[in-house]
C-alpha cells in the first residue's frame, strides 16, 4: 500500500510513524505549505511537495492521510475522491456539515472507503466497555457523563490556527476535543444522542496573535502581538438526552489549568457502571453497589476478544496515544483488502459528528434544545 501525508505538523508526524509501525504501508510523500524539503527530510520521505494537487496527479496512491487545519480538508479529500483515492482524514471531518455530506455521497459514488481519525474508539478499554456494554455486562445505561479539558489556551497570548474561525470552524473546543468525547461516547455505548442544549464561553473575546519579526536573526528581538477578536468557545457546557432516554452532559474546556489533555467518560446502567479516562488509559473501572468495585488493568488475557486485537504488548508494558492511531489504521487498511465488521469511523461517522457539533452551536446561540 502507498499513502501520502498532506500536512507535516503535530498529528502528520504520528500518522507516519503509526503506518511504519503497520509494516506493509509506504510512506512515499508528505506534502506541506511550510518547510516540507526539511520535514520529509527529517521523517526519510522520498517526495516532498506543496501542492496536494500535482502530488495526487504525479504518484500512484493508494491512500491520502489528511492532517491540515479543519478548514483545508473538504478540498483536499475531495480532489483526492474525484482520483479514486481513498481518505484517511483528521477530525472533525470538515468546516461545515454540508461539505461532509457532500464529501460521503461522492465517495460512496466512486467507491471510495473514507475514514475519521476518532483514534479513541481504539483503546483497548473502549472496546472493551463496547463490549461490555452491548452484552448486557451493566443492564441499561442510563446515564453518560463527563469532561474533555486541556490549558494549552489558558493565557490571552496563546493563540493558534484553530482559535480562528476561517480555519478551525465556527464551533473551538467542541470540534477540537469534544467531538472525540461525543463520538467515543456513541460508540461505546452504542446510544446515539437525540438531543443537546449547550452553553459557551469565551473567557477571552480578544487574544494577542504573534507577529513575526522582519529581523529573523537579531539578537534584541522581542515578541510583538497584534489583538484580534476571538468568536469561538473556550469552554461548553452540554447537556444531553441519548436515544434511549439515557441522560447525561459533556464538559469541554481548553483553560483548566493543569490538565493537558484529560478526556473523562462514565457511563451508569440499572447494574453497573464504568469509567476510565486518559490520563490513566490502562485501567478501566468497573463499578458495583453491592459487592467491591473492579479495575481492569491493561491485559489481552483479561480483555474481551476485541479490545485484545488492539494490543500490542503483554500487560504492564504501556501502550497509548500514538497506538491507538495505529491500530486505527490497521483496521482502515485492512478494510480495503477484504470484507469485515471494523470499528472505526468511517465518513458516516464524520457526518454524525458534523451534525452535533452543528446541533450543539445552534443550540448555544439559541440557548435552547436542539435536535440532532
Ligand atoms: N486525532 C487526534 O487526536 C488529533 C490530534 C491533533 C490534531 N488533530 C487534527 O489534525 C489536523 C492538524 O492538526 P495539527 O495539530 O497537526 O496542526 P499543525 O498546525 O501542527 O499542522 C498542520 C500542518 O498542515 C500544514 N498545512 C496547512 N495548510 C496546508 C495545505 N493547504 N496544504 C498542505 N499543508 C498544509 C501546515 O504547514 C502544518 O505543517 C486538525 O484537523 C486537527 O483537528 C487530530
Amino acid at each position: 500500500m502507498r499513502a501520502a501525508i498532506v500536512g507535516g505538523g503535530f498529528i502528520g508526524n504520528v500518522h507516519i510513524e503509526a503506518l511504519r509501525r503497520l509494516g506493509n504501508i509506504q510512506v512515499i510523500a508528505l506534502c506541506d505549505e511550510y518547510g516540507v524539503k526539511e520535514k520529509a527530510a527529517r521523517q526519510s520521505i522520498g517526495h516532498a511537495y506543496t501542492d496536494y494537487r500535482k502530488m495526487i496527479d504525479e504518484l500512484k496512491l493508494d491512500v491520502v492521510h489528511i492532517c491540515t487545519p479543519n478548514s483545508t480538508h473538504y478540498e483536499i479529500a475531495r480532489y483526492a475522491v474525484e482520483k479514486g483515492i481513498h481518505v484517511m482524514c483528521e477530525k472533525p471531518f470538515t468546516g461545515t456539515l454540508d461539505e461532509a455530506e457532500e464529501l460521503t455521497k461522492l465517495a460512496e459514488k466512486k467507491g471510495v472507503k473514507g475514514a475519521v481519525n476518532y483514534h479513541n474508539r481504539l483503546y483497548p478499554a473502549a472496546l472493551q466497555m463496547k463490549h461490555m456494554i452491548s452484552q448486557g455486562d451493566i443492564g441499561k445505561v442510563i446515564s453518560i457523563h463527563g469532561t474533555y479539558i486541556q490549558d494549552w489556551l489558558l493565557y490571552d497570548t496563546d493563540y493558534s490556527w484553530r482559535v480562528d474561525a476561517e480555519k478551525g470552524g465556527k464551533t473551538r473546543a467542541v470540534s477540537d476535543i469534544g467531538s472525540h468525547w461525543l463520538d467515543l461516547v456513541q460508540f461505546a455505548s452504542g446510544q446515539k444522542i437525540r438531543r443537546v442544549n449547550a452553553r459557551f464561553s469565551t473567557v477571552h473575546p480578544f487574544r494577542k496573535k504573534s507577529i513575526k519579526m522582519e529581523e529573523t536573526f537579531s539578537k534584541t528581538e522581542k515578541k510583538r502581538y497584534e489583538e484580534v477578536r476571538v468568536d469561538t468557545e473556550d469552554i461548553a457546557a452540554v447537556l444531553l438526552e441519548f436515544a434511549n432516554g439515557a441522560i447525561g452532559s459533556m464538559t469541554v474546556s481548553q483553560v483548566f489549568a493543569g490538565k493537558k489533555n484529560a478526556m473523562e467518560i462514565s457511563i451508569a446502567g440499572t447494574g453497573a457502571s464504568l469509567w476510565w479516562n486518559t490520563e490513566n488509559l490502562s485501567e478501566l473501572y468497573i463499578g458495583h453497589r453491592d459487592k467491591p468495585n473492579e479495575i481492569l488493568t491493561k491485559d489481552p488475557s483479561l480483555m474481551c476478544r476485541e479490545a485484545a486485537s488492539a494490543i500490542g504488548f503483554p500487560g504492564g508494558h504501556a501502550e497509548g496515544f500514538a497506538d491507538a492511531v495505529k491500530e486505527n489504521f490497521r483496521q482502515f487498511y485492512k478494510s480495503l483488502e477484504q470484507e469485515g465488521e471494523y470499528v472505526y469511523a468511517d465518513f458516516q461517522d464524520g457526518v454524525n459528528g458534523m451534525r452535533l457539533c452543528s446541533a450543539i452551536l445552534d443550540s448555544a446561540r439559541s440557548q435552547q434544545w436542539v435536535s440532532v
